[in-house]
């Protein structure tokens, strides 16, 4: 199988290379090898692009690079990797609320919970915020397939061997692990990445 890939510059839609595309609903969509998904949120055939963000003269700059240094939660088992710059806010560490606490008042406590509770939650991290170290190991590859997820009312979940190329140089920005999030809403100021911002726009699609 080929490396897949998605492609992009400042002015287009996301294209996907060699990449398998599963819906919101988790089917698998008939694509071509090479297609076009939306990424300035206004296509009327999304997730696929139809050409609106030449009308909607769509310009796809990202406004916010400061990422920080890698986060390390060292925990008696286990330590807690946080890349805050690829936090979405996808809200699933907040199901283990004694250890990351709440989306108001988040906390890393790496104790507070078993290895196999906090391996579980971050593992359902889509954005690549969050990994882990466990016996002496970081983990951060365990997407079982190489696809694109189109989530429903937000981004596209990268899965697997997916490489980035774009004119912003985002890949350097990407997280150290095998998935990562893409926005198609229009509206991160981290764009390509996704930053969250489709909880709060009206995004649907
Ligand atoms: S999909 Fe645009 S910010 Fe998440």
């Amino acid at each position: 199988m080929k490396k897949s890939e998605v492609i992009l510059t400042k002015y287009s839609p996301l294209m996907a290379v060699d990449a398998k595309l599963v819906g919101s609903d988790g089917s698998p969509t008939e694509t071509p090898r090479v297609y076009s998904l939306c990424r300035c949120g206004e296509s009327m055939f999304k997730p696929l692009c139809d050409g609106s963000h030449a009308q909607a003269e769509f310009v796809g700059e990202r406004e916010d690079s400061d990422k920080p240094p890698l986060e390390y939660y060292e925990g008696k088992e286990i330590t807690i990797v946080y890349d805050r710059f690829m936090c979405m806010g996808a809200g699933y560490c907040g199901e283990l609320e004694a250890v990351f606490g709440t989306h108001d008042a988040p906390k890393y406590d790496p104790d507070a919970a078993s290895a196999a509770e906090i391996i579980d939650t971050i593992k359902k991290c889509p954005s690549g915020a969050l990994t882990y170290i466990f016996n002496g190991k970081h983990e951060k590859d365990y997407c079982r397939e190489t696809c694109i997820v189109v989530e429903k009312d937000g981004p596209l979940h990268c899965q697997g061997d997916i490489e980035l190329k774009d004119d912003q140089s985002s890949d350097a920005l990407l997280p150290d692990a095998d998935h990562y999030t893409l926005c198609r809403c229009g509206g991160s100021k981290k764009k390509p990445l996704c930053d969250g911002s489709h909880e709060t726009n009206g995004f649907h699609g």
